[in-house]
């Protein structure tokens, strides 16, 4: 359980610059309701602890209003964010029990995600300078799934959790193969979970050229893999003609044993160095 700073400080290579830099000039632009979207959602009314439960384990990313007070402005601009982000689960509670169950001392709002199995939280002193923006800034840029869609805003996000591997799908969305290797993709993700984060990279998007160039892949090389690993700054690329999951998966489990080879090598030499 990690209280987070909505601005990531200290920014390693690649993708975390990147996002560190776009980061500032973003401004939140959050999606028009437009039809199909439902315009009453309303959070769901969490009245003991297994309906709290139920809600987290249900949703890739779900975000709790924990609140003793419903009275305090923080109320309504949470639930105004409920339309803005119809791929989230949103509960509100506050039941003196649930409340106890999560460790709540203060007015919190909790994000759930299971990618990671991260619990990030907005508690009371966050909370009172937190408006509608900020709040929307919070939810896009931890808004984490099994396949992250990489813009400057997860770029942040992405940086920010414990997991250290990433795998990117660098493949242009308009490609009539995109669902089906999706599909798959996602499917390897959660065989990884806890141990690599899986990104997409939308190739038809210009701002996303950096990224492309970075792993120094051209044109014709798409689509590809590339897996990035942030403490060693260490990356490696796969150029495919399809989303297979033995690839994906080989892919990732070459680069993760390399990993290991490594780090007992170094720790070998580490012995070495104090003998
Ligand atoms: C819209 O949200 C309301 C309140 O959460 C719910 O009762 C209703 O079933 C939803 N409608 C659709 C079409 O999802
Ligand atoms: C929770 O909110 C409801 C509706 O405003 C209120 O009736 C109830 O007394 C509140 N419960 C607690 C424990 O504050
Ligand atoms: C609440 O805190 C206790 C003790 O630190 C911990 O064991 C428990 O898992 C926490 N509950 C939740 C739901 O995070």
């Amino acid at each position: 359980m990690r209280t987070v700073r909505v601005t990531s400080s200290g920014c390693l290579a690649f993708l975390f610059v990147l996002a560190c830099v776009l980061v500032l000039e973003v401004t939140t632009d959050v999606e028009e309701s437009s039809d199909g979207l439902n315009n009453t959602r309303e959070p769901v009314w969490l009245a003991d602890v297994p309906a709290a439960e139920e809600l987290i384990a249900a949703a890739e990313v779900a975000i709790v209003g924990f609140f003793q007070d419903l009275e305090i402005p923080i109320v309504s601009t949470f639930r105004s964010m409920v339309q803005n982000f119809q791929d989230i689960s949103f509960g509100i509670s506050n039941h003196s029990e649930v409340l106890k169950h999560y460790n709540i001392t203060s007015s919190t709002i909790c994000l759930f995600r299971q990618v990671d199995k991260e619990q990030l939280r907005l508690d009371d002193k966050n909370i009172e300078n937190t408006d509608a923006d900020k709040l929307s800034r919070f939810i896009q840029i931890n808004n984490l799934r099994w396949v992250t869609e990489y813009s400057p805003l997860t770029g942040s996000g992405l940086f920010n959790t414990m997991i250290q591997t990433h795998l990117l799908l660098i493949m242009n969305k308009e490609s009539p193969e995109y669902e089906e290797s999706m599909r798959r993709y996602q499917e390897v993700a959660k065989l990884f979970q806890g141990q690599i984060l899986f990104v997409l990279v939308d190739s038809s998007k210009e701002e996303n050229r950096k990224v492309i160039n970075y792993f120094q892949l051209k044109e014709s090389e798409l689509p590809a893999l590339a897996v990035y690993e942030m403490t060693e700054d260490k990356w490696d690329t796969l150029s495919i003609s399809e989303v297979t999951v033995e690839q994906v998966q080989g892919f990732c489990d070459g680069f993760l044993k390399e990993q290991l080879v490594n780090d007992d090598k170094s720790e070998e030499n580490t012995l070495k160095e104090e003998l």
